[in-house]
């Protein structure tokens, strides 16, 4: 780690409070001026840092710059401890990917800040990433799990944002089978799941679960082909380091979920906030489009659906669904 980084943890860890450049330059086993000199760095990097004399250094409350660190200080060394932070990628799961083909290991987490080309479900459809208004996260994992499996992993994660959203807004979340988050009738975060599974096996040699969470609305709005659909978990900017907790908080639900996948802890929490069972839909398949009624969640997650020519189980895959 460098010095830049140690420090960080430490401020991160001290938040509010000051710590002598003495202390610090002891703890991180350097000079002091290191110290002052990563000190300088983090300012320029954007972190709100006191200094005063005789009292040193202090991280003050507002900063909520994402890094491994600012979410590291809210898990257990248990938990994701491959957590990589960039201000700017294509996007997260285009990203993890390459670095799954080249290897890379599960558990890894990517973070942006922003997206230049964010991927949604449904033909690749661009998400809209702006900086500083959203987060935007893929995990890399290597599951053990059959392709009739992996749709768990997008609804085990669709139950882990409701879940953190809830708690840090108090805001109900419902989930729009079978990968949107909306509150207040306002999409909120969308989830992509791709993977790559061995042919002769049927198991995944990776699955990247990506998942885009609205902070606030954008400067200026939601872009004209989403503004009736899009929201925000927060009216505005909420105070403090709500978007690293809320990532942390995300993660650590979703191990939770992933842990236990095959016991399916997730189901209660995903059929209990559906926003479809009981509504009239639009089954959008190619450039099919049926009307139904949804009539409830089955235990693989499929979606139980009555049309004019009797009932029927949706699998995801290219069937979404509009509300009526
Ligand atoms: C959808 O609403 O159709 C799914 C949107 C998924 C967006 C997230 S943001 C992080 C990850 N990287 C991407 O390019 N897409 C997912």
């Amino acid at each position: 780690m460098s010095v830049k980084q140690r420090l960080l943890e430490e401020l991160e860890n001290n938040r509010g409070q000051y710590i002598s450049g003495a202390e610090l330059a002891r703890r991180i086993s350097v000079s002091r001026n290191a110290v002052w000199k990563a000190v300088r760095t983090l300012l320029g990097d954007g972190y709100d840092i006191l200094s005063e004399k005789g009292r040193g250094y202090c991280l003050t409350d507002e900063n909520d710059i994402l890094s491994p660190q600012s979410i590291g200080k809210y898990l257990d060394s248990s938990d994701w401890s491959d957590i990589e932070v960039e201000r700017c990628v294509s996007s997260t799961n285009t990203v993890l990917k390459e670095r799954a083909a080249q290897g890379a290991p599960h558990g890894k987490v990517l973070i942006a800040e922003e997206q230049s080309a964010g991927r949604g479900r449904r033909g690749n459809r661009s998400f809209a990433s702006p900086r500083g208004t959203g987060l935007y996260m893929s995990i890399l994992l290597r599951p053990k799990i059959s392709s009739e499996e992996a749709l768990f992993l997008t609804t085990a994660a669709a139950v882990a944002v409701s879940e953190a959203i809830e708690t840090l807004t108090g805001r109900e979340a419902q989930i729009k089978w079978v990968n949107d988050i909306f509150c207040g009738g306002k999409k909120v975060c969308g989830i992509l799941t791709e993977a790559s599974f061995d042919l002769e096996s049927g198991v995944p040699d990776y699955a990247i679960v990506g998942m885009g969470i609205n902070i606030t609305e954008p400067e200026g709005g939601f872009p004209e082909e989403i503004k009736d659909v899009a929201g925000a978990i927060f009216d505005k900017t909420p105070p403090g380091d709500a978007k690293c907790a809320l990532a942390a908080l995300v993660l650590k639900n979703f191990k939770k979920y992933y842990e236990t996948l095959a016991e399916r802890n997730f189901l209660e929490g995903y059929k209990s906030r559906s926003l479809v069972v009981g509504r009239e839909i639009m089954i959008i398949q190619g450039d099919e489009k049926r009307r139904a009624l949804a009539l409830g969640i089955e235990d693989d997650c499929r979606l139980r659906v009555i049309t004019d020519e009797g009932e029927e189980l949706l699998s995801t895959g290219e069937i979404s669904i509009r509300l009526q």
